[in-house]
């Protein structure tokens, strides 16, 4: 069952993250603590999943996946931790918990942002378990560079933030929610895929067309929950989004709208694996869960 198949990629990603933050008593052991606790302190394991599922649908072997599940969550947190901040979203509430700058403060919190961006990429240089061939290797730091960078997530939240109380059209929404969102996604399952080193250029294009969609989805749903979602069961604050005046897809399209364009992407990023098997069905569960979940 693929769902099984789903909660051990998030319970093996956990232990792997625990595994390579630094120990909790390492000095300095409160930027420790902080990054800890940004990234143990709960989250979906998105990214992981879709770099483990993505990786098993093309028969990477699981442990040259640790690493690349890894270096996903912790730049995946660090953007969260930063999306927080007063500058930023100013939400006090993450993972039902404070969120960190509430905990540690503003100047360890964005610290504990940038050790986790550099810890990201240390990771994928060094572990000892992922794909050995250093032009793969190369490879996957660019592209998790560049899907980090001012040309993906970053630039996303940039759009973001320069999109407040503006009314973008639904070619801008989109373009800003590919980078803020989409871009990790999409790096997500390309680095889950080329941990198979011989993995067909043919099938990476099925798998990068599946992530485009699904991590555009994502964050439609993300926009949708923050208007139908309940704070006890998000673990963040909703309204958030109408709070701070930011366009989203269901102010644009309406409730239904939005769902009825999560639904068709969901569709579109099925279609994309049709040249797979059941090694694919962690990725089919992954597309359909996207645009139902409640959390
Ligand atoms: C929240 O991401 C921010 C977005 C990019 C939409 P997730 O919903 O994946 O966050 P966690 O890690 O599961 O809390
Ligand atoms: C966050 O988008 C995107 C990134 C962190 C890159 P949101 O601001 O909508 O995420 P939430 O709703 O705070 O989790
Ligand atoms: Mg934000
Ligand atoms: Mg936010
Ligand atoms: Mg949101």
């Amino acid at each position: 069952m693929a769902v099984e198949h789903i909660e051990s990629y998030r319970a093996r990603a956990h232990q792997a993250l625990e595994q390579r933050l630094p120990a909790a008593d390492l000095h300095p052991a409160d930027l420790h603590g902080a990054m800890r606790y940004a990234v143990l302190g709960g989250g979906k394991r998105i990214r992981p999943i879709l770099v483990y599922s993505a990786g098993v649908a093309v028969g990477a072997a699981l442990d040259a996946l640790d690493g690349p599940a890894c270096a996903m969550e912790f730049i995946h947190a660090y953007s969260l931790i930063h999306d927080d901040l007063p500058a930023m979203d100013n939400d006090d509430l993450r993972h039902g918990q404070p969120s960190c700058h509430k905990a540690f403060g503003e100047a360890l919190a964005i610290l504990a942002g940038d050790a986790l961006q550099a810890l990201a990429f240390q990771v994928i240089g060094q572990d000892a378990a992922m794909v050995a061939d250093p032009a793969i290797r190369l490879r996957m730091l660019n592209i998790l560079a560049q899907a980090a960078g001012s040309r993906g997530m970053v630039g996303g939240q940039a759009i973001d933030l320069a999109a407040v109380g503006r009314e973008l059209s639904l070619v801008e929404l989109e373009n800003m929610h590919i980078h803020k969102t989409g871009a990790l996604i999409r790096a997500s399952v390309l680095l889950g895929a080329l941990s198979q080193p011989q993995v067909a250029p043919t099938l990476l294009e099925c798998l990068d067309r599946y992530a485009k969609c699904v991590g555009l989805a994502f964050q439609i749903r993300d926009d949708i929950l923050d208007v139908i979602g309940d704070t006890a069961t998000l673990g963040k604050a909703v309204g958030a989004d109408r709070a701070l005046n930011k366009p989203t897809y269901p102010a644009l399209l309406g409730l239904e709208g939005a769902r009825e364009h999560a639904r068709s992407l969901c569709d579109e990023a099925l279609a994309s694996l049709g040249a797979l098997g059941v090694e694919a069905d962690p990725l089919r569960w992954i597309a359909g869960y996207i645009v139902e979940r409640s959390y």
